[in-house]
């Protein structure tokens, strides 16, 4: 069996080559990732959202930074299927073969093609039913040592050295809590959605999100209220929030909705129906579309 030890090095270095030789580009699509406190709905969102984009024309890649890997599955890729997927981290080789990443070895072609997604997808990632790209950060090695960092620096270079045009949009569903959201993500994204329920430990969690998303200079930082039931449930995030709403960007609500539980994992079903759920889903996506112009007001339940 492979040395784990061994191979977070390689990632390491398979990391700091890629991001020695990136040539950032002139970079005009969206690049957007998902916080939140476990259980909040960060995976549904994304697979939801991914598949907006890619049903608008965009080329879209959704990322998984999860270990669980669950992102998969909710955009619908079957589990027999899903186990043929190669995660980024398992993929080693490949990478340091194209990179020229392998000590000593000569920089390729690759690096100098500045590379869009199908390119990367093509080598690292799979496609989804619905036309999503996926490409999936993987399983940590070492149980239980709280940190991923290699495996986070290797994922946030290969992210940061795709170019995007401007109907390109990649969307990275995080780990639970913000333990990994740190500088080496956040480098790679210009906004963040941070979603909480109305809950006071999600709401906790969705404050310090925000802040250090905003530390990090993550140009837009949005709030979305999900699992909302009455108006009190958005009043009350509020009055948790308190200043902290000021780190916001926009805010936005989503009802709580039977269906999306009904359906899951696989959240293609949701989307083919009309609900205020989905409607306000769409408010959210078409703001991600265009960042600079004021979020709707979609604050009445
Ligand atoms: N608006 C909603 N109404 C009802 N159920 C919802 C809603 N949003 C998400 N859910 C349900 O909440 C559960 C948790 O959602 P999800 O797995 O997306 O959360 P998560 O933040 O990704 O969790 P984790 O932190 O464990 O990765 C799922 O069963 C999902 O179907
Ligand atoms: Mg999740």
């Amino acid at each position: 069996m492979a040395d784990p030890r061994i191979d977070r090095e390689r990632m390491a270095a398979s990391a700091r080559k890629l991001r020695e030789n990136t040539r950032p580009g002139e970079d005009r699509g969206c690049r957007i990732v998902i916080t939140g406190k476990g259980g909040v709905g960060k995976t549904t969102i994304t697979a939801l959202l991914a598949h907006m984009f890619a049903r608008n024309g965009f080329t879209t890649l959704a990322v998984d930074e999860d270990p669980q890997m669950n992102l998969p599955y909710a955009l619908g890729i079957p589990r027999n299927e899903s186990d043929r997927i190669i995660p980024l981290t398992k993929n080693l080789d490949y990478i340091e073969e194209k990179t020229g990443a392998r000590p000593g070895a000569g920089w390729g072609l690759m690096l100098t093609l500045n590379p869009d997604v199908s390119d990367v997808v093509e080598r690292f990632g799979a496609k989804t039913p619905g036309g999503v790209n996926l490409l999936v950060m993987g399983t940590v090695e070492q149980a239980a040592t709280g940190c991923l960092c290699p495996e986070n620096t290797l994922l946030e270079a290969v992210i940061r050295y795709i170019n995007l045009r401007e109907d390109e949009v990649i969307l990275m569903d995080t780990p639970a809590g913000v333990e990994h959201f740190g500088r080496t993500i956040a480098r790679g994204f210009d906004q963040a959605l941070v979603i909480t329920d109305p809950t006071f430990s999600a709401v906790q969690v969705a404050g310090h999100a925000a802040s250090l998303a905003k530390e990090l200079g993550i140009r837009w930082v949005w709030l979305v209220i999900n699992r909302v039931r009455s108006e009190n449930d958005i009043r009350k995030v509020r009055e948790l929030l308190g200043t902290a709403m000021d780190l916001f960007s926009g805010e936005f609500f989503l009802p709580y909705d039977e269906n999306v539980i009904a359906c899951e994992p696989d959240v293609r079903p949701v989307l083919s129906g009309a609900s205020p759920f989905i409607e306000n889903l769409m408010t959210l996506q078409a703001s991600l579309e265009d960042p600079g112009i004021a979020p709707g007001d979609n604050s009445s339940v």
